[in-house]
């Protein structure tokens, strides 16, 4: 997830250590470049390269930077590699206007051509070019620059923040259409952000943006108006009073559950960043040619290489061997060879036990990917190819969007596998906010039930028994009840005798095996055991599961993936009843080093 930063000031002066600042700010949304630019009367002056803001801006002296006008960008590669020409903010064709932006413009490719066509200078693929020349190309024709930004906002398709100035000006602009977008008001400058924690140390008096607003900004006021029909917008800043965390916490309780939310929005990311990768190209290409494959992978991360094993088996018929990584050594090392293939999964790219497995694969010969959430860490700096989670930071110690953005990858990966049209993979996104927001409130109501038990079961069968290991991981992480995951079907051979009354069994359902899962049911409520199912609608499972938890109608594959969220916030909710940080549980480390 990028990050857009831009402040109006009086008159020149130095800029460069509020730009570095509000850049660090940004950071935890995740990046691999870093770029600054300052306008002073007719002169923009452009830096940016690959790497952490501390080190690029030493290394291009961001510090030295004036101007009146100032915008900074932090990128998180979608369109176009991560390189110094890629990373934003980025000229127009003569080099009289600078922007950034934050987000995917989906028609990125289609656009360049016909900028170029045109005659504009185009010189880098990223998109955040594209809505600079998308401006240009009606400033060129005449047009003042409210016009411009409303006739582009036609032109740019997709999901995305912009700010953008021309010199011998004393704006600058921004505009919203789906990424987040927020306006700070200090005394004599006023500042744009993706988010507040960059404007909160500089002003808590705030203008929040709504899609499809643009703003202009003066050193001593801004202007919001509507990209319909360009009529200006009347609104009251607010002044921001809660702490630095609450709002990194961006209005929710704790870190788990606003990573939970954004679980939809990050899916948008991971399928842009995948369309048309070359890095898929490369994994598909090896494991096509590979005698065996494997996914490797420890924690939350082997629950995702167990359900890319399944997806990859029923979707692309490929068997692929999921492992947990300390297991690899022991179990596989000794018959893997060169012509074998290992995705190595991990969040962090840090944990020394998938580290181990990598170390012993490679030293075999053996074909080595990744899939890692955290750029510059060991996994992605030792493996050739790997694919990013796009993930943004994740605060939280349990993992939920990286877990769901690993599924979606394996996806991703089998859909491209099998040659399967994968359009369908683009609904991803709107179902997983429709399984939230239905989820919520039903996950509430049978927190009661549960909240007395310190042991449950956890089942699922196919795609969805990797589900069913993750829900009972979540709430054993945070709860410190025992959950168990299983295979719905090994329940009744032993497990069966916990049952009593009011014994809490969780069934995740896929819309496929009902009857199976209808038969599980039975065996628990006919014991008086209570059977909580996660599922679509269907009266089946209505009849017979003493609660249902419903997810929206979808294909097998999708509705397995679905179908962790409500046990994520099962878990989440439990844990807060019963008093505990669901964000820093007892005992527990995000990453472990150690072996
Ligand atoms: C630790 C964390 C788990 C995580 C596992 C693997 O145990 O507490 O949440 O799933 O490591 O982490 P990785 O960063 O490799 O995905």
């Amino acid at each position: 997830m990028c990050g857009i930063f831009g402040i109006v000031t009086e008159k020149d002066q130095p800029l460069g250590s509020i730009l570095i600042e509000a850049a660090r700010r940004l950071t935890y949304r995740g990046y691999d470049s870093v770029g600054a630019a300052t306008i002073s009367g007719s002169r923009i002056d452009l830096r940016k390269d690959v790497g952490k803001v501390d080190e690029v801006a030493e290394r291009y002296h961001f510090a030295e930077m004036t101007g009146s006008r100032g915008i900074t960008q932090l990128r998180w590669a979608t369109f176009g590699a991560p390189s110094q020409v890629n990373a934003q903010p980025h000229l127009d064709s003569d080099g009289d206007l600078v922007g950034a932006h934050n987000g995917n413009v989906v028609n990125n490719v289609e656009l360049r051509q016909q900028f170029m066509a045109e005659g504009m200078t185009v010189r880098s693929h990223n998109d955040g070019e594209s809505c600079v020349h998308a401006v240009e190309r009606y400033i060129d024709r005449g047009y003042d620059f409210i016009e411009a930004i409303r006739r582009a906002y036609q032109d740019l398709q997709g999901d995305y923040a912009y700010v953008i100035g021309q010199i011998n000006d004393d704006k600058l602009y921004a505009v919203k259409k789906g990424s987040g977008l927020v306006v700070g008001i200090g005394e004599g400058f006023t500042c744009v952000s993706s988010d507040l924690p960059s404007i909160l140390p500089l002003t808590r008096k705030i203008l929040r943006i709504q899609d499809g607003e643009i703003i202009t900004l003066w050193a001593d006021r801004v202007e919001l108006r509507s990209v319909t029909d360009g009529r200006l917008i009347e609104r009251e800043p607010e002044r921001v009073t809660e702490t630095m965390e609450a709002v990194q916490k961006g209005g929710y309780a704790h870190f788990m559950l606003k990573e939970i939310h954004e679980q939809p929005q990050v899916a948008r990311e991971v399928l842009h960043r995948l369309a048309g990768s070359a890095e898929v190209d490369q994994a598909l290409a090896a494991i096509r040619n590979a005698r065996q494959v494997y996914f490797i992978g420890c924690g939350t991360s082997y629950h995702a290489c167990l359900a890319g094993s399944v997806y990859f088996a029923q979707l692309a018929g490929k068997a692929v061997i999921p492992v947990l990584a300390p297991q690899f050594i022991p179990q596989y090392l000794p018959a893997v060879n060169r012509q074998d293939v290992g995705i190595f999964v991990s969040q962090s790219g840090e944990t020394k036990d998938v580290l181990n497995a990598l170390q012993a694969a490679q030293a075999q010969g053996m074909t080595c990917l990744g899939l890692a959430n955290v750029i510059g860490s060991t996994l992605t700096k030792a493996t050739a190819c790997w694919l990013p989670l796009c993930c943004g930071y994740e605060i939280s110690v349990p993992a939920t969007k990286t877990f769901t953005n690993q599924v979606v990858t394996f996806l991703y990966l089998a859909y491209r596998l099998a040659g399967k049209d994968d359009r369908p993979l683009e609904d991803i996104p709107a179902l997983m906010e429709q399984t939230l927001s239905a989820a919520e409130s039903q996950i509430q109501a049978i927190v009661p039930a549960i909240n007395p038990w310190n042991d449950m079961y956890c089942l699922g069968y196919g795609a969805t028994y990797p589900m069913a290991l993750e829900g009972a991981l979540k709430l054993k992480e945070i709860t410190y009840a025992h959950c168990e995951g299983m295979l719905s079907t090994e329940f009744k051979h032993g497990p069966l005798s916990a049952v009593t009354d009011n014994y809490p069994v969780i069934f995740v359902a896929g819309p496929q095996d009902v009857p199976l899962i209808v038969s599980g049911i039975n065996e628990v409520t006919c014991r008086g055991g209570r059977a909580i199912a996660i599922g679509q609608e269907d009266s089946r499972l209505r009849a017979n599961a003493s609660d249902l938890i419903t997810l929206p109608a979808a294909s097998p594959e999708i509705s397995s993936l679905l179908s962790v969220l409500p046990l994520q916030l099962l878990a989440y909710h439990l844990s807060v009843e019963r008093g505990y940080d669901p964000d820093f549980p007892r005992n527990l480390s995000k990453t472990l080093t150690v072996d």
